[in-house]
């Protein structure tokens, strides 16, 4: 057993298990020959992770920065590369999936199977129309024909649109619109919480004409999930099994450009319209399946990987299809949630298929540690040999109760820093070479340059006491391409920043501890992380004041516990609204309201009540204070207010209406 460290800065350090260092995929060899030449170090993980159609002879064209191009004269298929090849290479028989269903059935699949299915699957999606180029929008809950969807339409060159199946069905509409998708593959509908969840009536909802204008949708492909009775639009609708069986059995892969988009997947920005986030084929494949295999010291032939995420977010898109699939992995799917029936579910499925790696998101850490390490201990979990974590910085108490409690006091566990818009993991300790530091994420990449600057672009030395920006200074291989239908946007939201400089602006604050890692402080834009969702402060208030009780709102994200942050509306009611006997009934409404407009994620933790809202003599909102009063500290500097009156006479009228949860 590894003994913790104490550094010369007083915080505890776990250096790595001799046994998975001595055997460890990634050594520290990969820093150094990165360093040596970035370049060159890119093009051999392109060139040995992947199976080209022509092999790339350019690894870099910068010179429409920021628009990069890599691989750029290279060509490859992404479903070839996750299935296909490792059929053609005798390894037919090694199982993709082992998928478990939240009522607790299951379905293995293999790669053969999975190399059946996805051309199927590509042909009933030709026989629909849809053609190389085409978007795809893929509005799924958690099933294996998810994995087959995605993966069919990279076999033909169409590029999908997930979509995740929390979502509503205008924002569903909202995204179908912006790429003009020409098919949506769905379900009946997917089990959550032990009752099954309708999901086609969004679908229904979602294409009717919005005003007067038709969907660009031609087609709809339904999986059948939970049989329940589905409205059904002739011409228009088909079920996914007798698409699939009328089917030719065998299709041939379309060979595609490495800067080919392999998919778009919207994100929240700081404005309400969603950003659709274009990634293309070589070098975001590179990245996914460079990453995987290092930062979890990927085993194919013996491990059992599991990510706990869904297919909606990018984490599912890398870390659940592509990575583990380039890899060649043996990866545990889950449908539902992890109280369902029992709290214990994950530990059930982690000792019954020998689960050696776990990826997952603090806030899910937080809620494990809630419900009390009596559930855990009753499982044996020794198979496990490396945790994940992702979405929000994880505070050393989760990172310690992480490897204590699952991880049996043993298992490296590693921080993982992302985006959306990065593809792929970029600051990451290295299980088998990295001491960890728990709170931190620590380390750029091997292949990946970061600094942390001050607001003039001066860089901040190790051990700087205040915080900075970060950024990412040299082009990476899974990097977004832009955003689609949208190059000013691009160029503004990452780039304009620091344009001197050419950095990409991650959005994110953070500080380098005097050994030079890497510690982040959450996002420094309108934008909130709840249980590791990105969700915009305007996208929440354009939903509330579409409600015709609400005259103006302000949205921010306060610190929480469990959530990481949790969404706080502060909302001025129109003269005639009905208000309820002490605002609760109001409050509920309009939690309600945005469930239904953006997603249940997206609804606010408390709705607070007020006559005024802050405001600069320009009238913009001072969420800051905002934030001070939904986080009950003392209300900051008001000497910028029009008037300075107002936190006051907030502050007053809330006394006594908090706990609006419900
Ligand atoms: C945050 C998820 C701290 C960060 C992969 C980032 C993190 C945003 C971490 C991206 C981490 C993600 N430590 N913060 N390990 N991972 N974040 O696009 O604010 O859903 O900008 O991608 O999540 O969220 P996204």
């Amino acid at each position: 057993m590894t003994q913790p460290a104490t550094d010369s800065h007083d915080q505890t350090t776990y250096p790595p298990p001799a046994d998975l260092a001595s055997g460890a995929v990634a050594t520290a060899e990969l820093y150094e020959e990165a360093a040596a030449d970035r370049l060159a170090f890119w093009g051999r993980q392109a060139s040995e992770l992947l199976t080209w159609d022509v092999e790339p002879t350019e690894v870099l064209d910068w010179s429409a920065a920021p628009f990069a191009r890599w691989f750029a004269d290279g060509r490859l298929n992404a479903a070839a590369n996750c299935v296909d090849r490792h059929v053609a290479a005798g390894r037919g028989d090694r199982v993709a999936f082992h998928w478990v269903g939240e009522p607790g059935d299951t379905v293995t699949t293999t790669y053969a199977e999975l190399h059946a299915q996805v051309q199927r699957a590509a042909n009933a999606l030709t026989d629909l129309g849809v053609r190389t180029g085409d978007r795809v929008a893929i509005y799924l809950p958690m099933v294996p024909e998810a994995v087959v969807a995605m993966l069919a339409c990279a076999r033909i060159g169409a590029p999908h649109s997930v979509v995740f199946s929390g979502f509503s069905a205008q924002a569903l509409r909202d995204r179908v619109d912006d790429a003009r998708a020409v098919a949506v593959i769905t379900s009946d509908g997917g089990y959550r919480r032990g009752e099954p969840a309708p999901l086609k009536p969004a679908v229904d909802a979602a294409l009717e004409p919005r005003d007067g204008v038709e969907s660009t949708v031609r087609a709809v492909l339904v999986v059948q999930r939970t049989k329940g009775e589905v409205a059904w639009t002739e011409g228009r609708d088909h079920w996914w099994h007798e698409a699939l069986e009328a089917a030719a059995p065998t299709h041939e892969p379309v060979s595609v450009e490495a800067e080919h988009p392999l998919f778009v997947l919207y994100t929240s920005g700081s404005t309400g319209k969603p950003k659709g986030i274009l990634h293309t084929t070589g070098g975001y494949l590179t990245q996914a399946a460079y990453t995987h295999r290092n930062v979890f010291d990927l085993h194919p032939e013996t491990d059992v990987y599991w990510c706990g995420a869904d297919i909606g977010w990018v984490t599912g898109h890398t870390y659940i299809v592509y990575g583990p699939l380039l890899n060649g992995t043996t990866s545990v799917m889950y449908e539902g949630t992890p109280n369902t029936p029992t709290q214990d579910r994950w530990w059930q499925i982690v000792e019954q298929h020998g689960v050696t790696k776990l990826y997952t998101a603090p806030t899910t850490i937080r809620t494990f540690m809630k419900w009390g390490e009596e559930l855990v201990s009753g499982h044996d979990l020794s198979s496990l040999q490396v945790l994940g974590s992702v979405g929000e910085p994880i505070n050393p108490e989760a990172w310690t109760w992480y490897r204590r409690v699952i991880g049996s006091d043993r298992t490296p566990v590693v921080d993982t820093w992302w985006q959306t818009e990065t593809g792929g993991i970029m600051i990451s300790a290295l299980p088998g070479v990295t001491s960890l530091k728990p709170g931190s994420a620590q380390v750029p990449l091997p292949g990946i340059s970061v600094e942390v600057v001050d607001d003039e672009g001066r860089v901040l030395p190790a051990g700087h006491e205040g915080a900075g920006y970060l950024v990412l200074t040299e082009p990476w291989p899974g990097m977004l391409r832009g955003i689609w239908g949208d190059e000013e946007r691009y160029r503004d939201t990452y780039w304009s920043r620091f344009a001197k400089e050419g950095w990409y602006f991650a959005g994110d604050g953070a500080r380098r501890d005097a050994d030079g890692d890497v510690w982040l402080l959450g996002r420094v834009d309108d934008v909130m992380n709840v249980s590791g969702h990105r969700i915009s402060t305007t996208e929440v208030e354009s939903a509330l004041v579409s409600h015709p009780s609400v005259a103006e709102a302000a949205v921010v994200g306060a610190s929480d516990p469990t959530t990481g942050q949790g969404i706080v509306a502060f909302v001025i009611l129109r003269e005639n609204a009905p208000r309820g006997a002490d605002g609760q009934d109001v409050a509920k409404a309009l939690r309600d309201h945005v469930a239904r407009e953006i997603s249940p994620i997206a609804k606010p933790r408390q709705v607070m009540v007020v006559s005024e809202l802050p405001k600069t003599r320009s009238g913009k909102i001072m969420r800051r204070l905002l934030r001070d009063v939904a986080e009950d500290r003392q209300v900051g500097d008001v000497t910028t207010l029009a008037d300075s009156s107002v936190m006051a006479t907030i502050q007053a009228g809330l006394q006594g209406s908090r706990g609006s949860e419900d």
